[in-house]
């Protein structure tokens, strides 16, 4: 930032701001904008923007109801979601198939997808190089979706959609509007958080009957 707008900024009272580094997303949907769904995923599949496509064993899309009025997105394809190339099959998908029950949903009628459409080795984080990478396909999947609500499971998700650095027992807890997609969200926790904090269960179970009544009106 140069020297000049951190003396204004001091002047108004503000002496802590971070410099914006993420692109715009406008601008990111214009790079891989497709006219359809079946355009996108082909453009998604094809993907060689990050070194992630060289590790994965196929890309993970997404799967379910492209008309879906929830649209639920976690952080990244583990290795089973790898091997069969959807998302949230194994442990971690088998409680959100459950918990989607506890509230008389089901998979097919919603759409599931994450942040990465790449397995990252060993299970890490994703990394910025990554996260923006796929930044277009997540924005241009929300827009043709146009779901009522997202769900955004866990920490990494979470923060990345609301632009936030809170832990995600801070974030969560109700329908926040997030300025980065343009959409109302409900965080919650991640199930493989869930799987390792059963107690937790008791407040995601309040997340999913927001996400109901959001739904049923
Ligand atoms: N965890 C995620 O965040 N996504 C998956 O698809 C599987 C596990």
């Amino acid at each position: 930032m140069s020297d000049l707008r951190s003396q204004y900024l001091s002047m108004i009272g503000i002496t802590k701001w971070k410099l914006n580094t993420k692109p715009n997303p406008k601008e990111l949907i214009k790079e891989d904008k497709s006219n359809d769904w079946e355009g996108l995923n082909e453009i998604v599949r094809k993907c060689a923007k990050c070194s992630l496509h060289k590790s994965r064993t196929q890309v993970v899309f997404g799967s379910g109801n492209k008309n879906a009025e929830l649209l639920i997105i976690g952080e990244a394809p583990g290795s089973e979601e790898d091997k069969q190339g959807k998302p949230f099959v194994g442990r971690s998908g088998k409680l959100l198939d459950s918990m989607l029950k506890s509230i008389n949903i089901i998979r097919d009628e919603i759409f599931i997808t994450n942040i990465l459409k790449c397995r990252p080795p060993d299970n890490r984080d994703p990394k910025e190089k990554e996260i923006n990478s796929c930044r277009s396909f997540l924005i241009n999947q929300i827009e043709m979706i146009n779901p009522k609500i997202i769900l955004s499971l866990g920490r990494v998700a979470s923060q990345i959609l609301l632009d936030s650095e809170d832990a995600i027992g801070k974030i969560r807890g109700g329908e926040i509007f997030s300025d980065v997609i343009k959409k109302p969200i409900v965080a919650s926790y991640h199930p493989a958080y869930l799987l390792r904090n059963p107690t937790a269960k008791e407040k995601s179970w309040q997340d999913l009957k927001i996400i109901k009544k959001i739904l049923n009106t």
